[in-house]
């Protein structure tokens, strides 16, 4: 008996797990990194670039080590694209989900060979993996796009990949890099100054094989047991994204304003509007003269483009000063109030909040003061 006593006290010396300080540590940094972002991004100050798709600026990028960087965002990129007047973006598609929203100009997507116009103040929902192309449809004006994706939610996921078909027509390779041409004499990427090589179409192998296989393991009947029901599934899912059916473009002339607590808003995508999004929620607020409006907190990330007016925001107490052209962006968890600091002008945004949240359980309001004028 007082030998197996002796054997219990033996495990020495402890192996300290640092776990719990370690994550203490990293959410720490990253809160204090967050802290000392700004709320409010100038249209002038971030430049333009040009990429495969077409000219665009970035205020929350692509890359996983673009989180936390220039805004205090985590879940979607945010960004502007320029389309030139009688000029066209890049083809192409990828996993993540993206919702362009129409500042001005006028013209039309291509999605999986299906046309859908677009004019000023719509939005264009473009569903995951869906072949799209965005066109400027006249010579007088260019397009600008304000828009999100959810590309960080796929990095996190595993599955963030782009097959670019073809790049925009005023591309250039980057300075010093040579064209890669396949077997057909199609461009197929590059090899940069540094001489590393950049195949876009490796990446399209990969990609189409998935998708070819998802297409031709079609599920048709019932369901006859639970594993057929996750068959029957990926047929639904794969038909819901690629039918005409499904709204790409969502009209603001269709869409209703609503005057509610928080003010008066009019939704152009969430959960009860037909469109092929399903992680994002769209909507237009205006703010009356020298108006505030509602104040409260939800656990998603919500970013707003300034489209007429000036104003400021108080997150968490904090005041963020706005004007015409401004780009927003409201932390998780975040309380907030806007207001008008014009006494004779409405102000009024476009807001995109990530509907991610919702599904995994924090979705939702928490409402804490009424809008007034
Ligand atoms: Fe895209
Ligand atoms: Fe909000």
């Amino acid at each position: 008996m007082e030998r197996q006593i002796e054997r219990r006290r033996e495990p020495e010396p402890v192996q300290y797990d640092r776990y719990m300080e370690e994550l203490w540590l990293t959410q720490k940094s990253e809160r204090d990194r967050k802290a000392s972002l700004p709320h409010v991004l100038k249209f002038n100050d971030i430049p333009w670039r040009q990429a495969a798709q077409c000219y665009w600026k970035h205020y929350v990028g692509y890359l996983p080590n673009e989180r936390y960087k220039q805004a205090p965002f985590s879940s979607m990129t945010v960004s502007e694209q320029m389309l030139f007047r009688g000029s066209k973006s890049g083809k192409h598609r990828h996993f993540n989900e993206a919702v362009l929203f129409i500042v001005r100009g006028e013209g039309y997507e291509i999605h999986d060979d299906v046309k859908y116009p677009f004019e000023t103040g719509d939005i264009v929902s473009v569903p995951t993996f869906c072949v799209h192309q965005h066109f400027n449809a006249v010579q007088e004006t260019d397009v600008q796009v304000f828009f999100a994706t959810a590309a960080p939610v796929c990095h996190l996921l595993g599955i963030m990949s782009t097959e670019q078909l073809e790049m925009h027509p005023n591309y250039k390779l980057p300075e010093g890099a040579t064209p890669l041409y396949g077997p057909d004499g199609k461009s197929v990427g590059y090899k940069s100054a540094e001489g590393v090589e950049i195949r876009f179409a490796e990446r399209n192998a990969q990609l189409q094989s998935a998708m070819e296989s998802r297409q031709a393991a079609r599920f048709t009947g019932e369901a006859k047991n639970t594993y057929d029901w996750y068959r029957k599934t990926l047929t639904e899912q794969v038909d819901w994204r690629s039918s005409p059916s499904v709204p790409h473009v969502v009209k603001a002339k269709n869409r209703p304003w609503e005057d509610t607590p928080m003010g008066r808003l009019k939704y152009l995508s969430h959960a009860t509007v037909p469109s092929g999004l399903l992680l994002f929620d769209v909507f237009y607020q205006e703010i009356p003269p020298g108006g505030r409006s509602g104040k409260h907190r939800h656990v998603a990330e919500e970013t707003h483009k300034i489209l007429d007016g000036r104003g400021y925001d108080v997150h968490d107490g904090k005041r963020w000063d706005w004007e015409k052209e401004d780009a927003i962006f409201i932390p998780a968890n975040t309380v907030h109030q806007h207001f008008n600091a014009d006494p004779h002008k409405p102000a009024t945004f476009l807001a995109i909040q990530s509907r991610t949240y919702y599904y995994l359980g924090h979705g939702g309001i928490e409402h804490m003061e009424d809008a007034s004028a």
